[in-house]
């Protein structure tokens, strides 16, 4: 898993003033928004005890620790120890790490690392969302995979097929033909045409290319894919005579082998309401159709060695995805990470607060060590 980028990690209106969870790279933050709207990030384990600042309550901007009351400040730094009564001084050690938030899109971004801003790669431009023309449905889908897994699948054109046909995809016609990738320094975008099977399936086809809208061969259908390194899939349809639907998610590395998908899905067609639930089963339907093969993939995680695995020229996401995974290897991003499901790590990720002068000792909780594999 990788430290030092933006994470999409919420819907913005899930994040409110009462503080909410969110599990991301083994460890737990604690996300409210402050009196002025701005959205907090902190480390939800407190340096004390470890309890949850998540499950107390915020006021002026502080949070307080529900075992014994110490109270945080939006910068993770602690301001009150009732314990200790007045006057005497709050050690440095106490705080927690707090991390940039940006929100865009509709999205709260999480910057999960500590490297200065000016070396962060900028969140990607999503603002085709912001055109009204759009109709869109959300989601949340949670795989028991490791999220590289789940992002390799999203961009991956040749098993349509196999794994989605009869939604889309022919299976009678699986060779991928030809086929674009234009590469970015931390993306890849693929361009394809793909044929769809001609009949019909059931009422999901309405929203598709083998819809009542063709009476004969339906035309191929432009699909582009994307991947913003490392967790944002964009899936771009063109379906003639019909319309334009780009769906695009954000898989949050929960831990090792578990991710939360968050998705929008947009469309310029079929706007009423009743196509909603349509769109909304046939996205969901697409991810149950991935998910009883992501999950079974072995190894869990991709090997470390691009010869690991056996590659064509029609996985040529999957290998831009793996160099520019190496990449961020070679910066030092990577980070060990944590299989054991609902455990938490007993490290964090250093925030930009670690590199500030004065402190440098004032960290309770070691940072979460380099590394590729899982703990
Ligand atoms: S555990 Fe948080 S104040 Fe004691
Ligand atoms: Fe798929």
């Amino acid at each position: 898993m990788f430290k030092n980028f933006w994470y999409a990690l919420a819907f913005s209106d899930e994040i409110t003033e009462t503080p909410s969870r969110h599990r991301i790279l083994s460890q737990d933050l604690v996300l409210w928004r402050g009196p002025g709207g701005e959205v907090r990030a902190l480390s939800d384990t407190c340096v004390h005890r470890g309890g949850r600042l998540s499950q107390g309550k915020v006021e002026d901007d502080t949070i307080t620790c529900p075992y014994h009351g110490w109270g945080f400040g939006s910068d993770g730094a602690c301001t009150v120890i009732p314990a200790n009564g007045r006057g005497r001084p709050v050690s440095k050690r106490a705080r927690v790490d707090s991390y940039p938030v940006d929100e865009q899109y509709g999205w709260v971004w999480v910057f999960m690392g500590d490297i200065p801003e000016e070396e962060r790669v900028p969140i990607p431009d999503l603002s085709f969302m912001d055109d009204p023309k759009w109709r869109a449905i959300r989601g949340e889908w949670l795989w028991n995979a490791n999220y590289e897994r789940v992002v390799e699948n999203g961009t991956d054109q040749s098993h349509t097929p196999f794994v989605h046909g009869g939604v889309f995809g022919d299976p009678k016609a699986p060779p991928v033909e030809e086929f674009e990738v234009e590469v970015g320094e931390w993306w890849a975008r693929l361009t394809v045409e793909q044929r769809s099977p001609n009949k019909p399936a059931g009422k999901l086809s309405q929203l598709l290319p083998n819809s009542r809208a063709y009476k004969e061969e339906p035309p191929p259908v432009l699909v582009r894919t994307a991947f913003f390194f490392p967790s944002v899939v964009m899936i771009d349809l063109t379906i003639p005579k019909i319309g334009r639907q780009i769906i695009w998610d954000t898989n949050i590395p929960v831990d090792e082998n578990t991710t939360l998908t968050k998705y929008i899905a947009y469309r310029d067609f079929y706007k009423s309401a009743w196509a909603d639930r349509i769109a909304k089963k046939m996205v969901e339907k697409v991810f149950a159709q991935d998910d009883y093969v992501v999950t079974e993939i072995r190894p869990e995680l991709i090997p470390d060695e691009m010869a690991g695995e056996l590659h064509l020229r029609s996985d040529q996401m999957s290998l831009e995805f793996r160099r520019i995974r190496e990449k961020a290897v070679e910066k030092g991003y990577s980070v060990l990470g944590s299989a054991e499901g609902t455990k938490t790590s007993k490290t964090i990720i250093a925030s930009p607060y670690r590199r500030e002068a004065g402190l440098e000792n004032a960290w309770v909780l070691p940072a979460t060590p380099e590394g590729v594999r899982a703990l």
